[in-house]
């Protein structure tokens, strides 16, 4: 088996990290969204295309309180103005997936700004940003939009639809933080995915344990039902 074409992260475990190390939630947020490019580079580095990340969940939204909401949309604000020159730079074209059309105005025009900057180029990495997302959400808008433009339902067609669509299904996917469950993250697109639950946090998750995943994931005998 060789190297995957697209890693899928639920990037878990940010809040408990900064209350157990700073008594803050945020700064483990603040952590966390820094220990991306670790791994985006060496996704680039070894020719591994796709990497989906789940930021931020539809469910997030709806049920945590809005002060720690509000510090993960500045958070994410402010990443990206400081980041726009690395991903040009390191040919990163970034899709942001979820309901984005519900997020607040400014953090919206933001998101879309910054992957049509960034769309413009050739790409290395298509770098998928789960936010306000929910798997069930998305295959069931998919499934609505069909009937609505009158075309056929059947697996292709709901592929074609889904965000992930520029992306073949994730190889792998990742969960740090502890907890083995995939929290509504590409339910549809996990068919055949390969399931790596991780213990550590995700701020103290690093390139070494991603290169132990992958060390495992090419010696698994992929079967697809054959
Ligand atoms: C994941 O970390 C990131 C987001 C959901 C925004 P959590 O915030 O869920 O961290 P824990 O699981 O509470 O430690
Ligand atoms: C999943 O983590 C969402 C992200 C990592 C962005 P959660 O912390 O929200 O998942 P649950 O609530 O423990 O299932
Ligand atoms: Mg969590």
């Amino acid at each position: 088996m060789s190297l995957p074409n697209h890693i899928a992260i639920i990037m878990d475990g940010n809040g408990r990290w900064g209350k157990k190390n700073f008594n803050n939630r945020l700064i483990g947020h603040e952590k966390g969204i820094k220990n991306i490019r670790n791994i985006v580079e060496f996704c680039i580095k070894k020719k591994i295309p796709h990497l989906t990340i789940y930021a931020l969940s539809k469910d997030n939204l709806k049920k945590r309180s809005k002060n720690e909401i509000n510090n993960i949309f500045k958070l994410l604000k402010n990443y990206l103005q400081k980041n726009i020159y690395y991903f040009k730079k390191y040919k990163i074209k970034i899709n942001f997936i979820g309901e984005i059309q519900l997020l607040p105005i400014s953090l919206r025009k933001m998101l879309i700004s910054c992957s049509e900057e960034l769309n413009k180029f050739k790409s290395k990495l298509i770098l998928n940003v789960a936010i306000n997302y929910s798997s069930k959400t998305e295959i069931l808008n998919v499934v609505k939009m069909l009937i609505k433009n009158k075309k056929k339902i059947n697996v292709s067609n709901i592929e074609k639809y889904l965000f992930t669509a520029s992306s073949n299904h994730p190889e792998i996917i990742i969960r740090t933080g502890g907890y083995k469950r995939l929290s509504d993250f590409l339910l549809w697109q996990a068919a055949y995915s390969e399931l790596f639950f991780q213990k550590k946090l995700w701020p103290d998750f690093k390139v070494a344990d991603l290169q132990n995943i992958l060390k495992k994931f090419i010696k698994i005998k992929r079967n697809f039902g054959k």
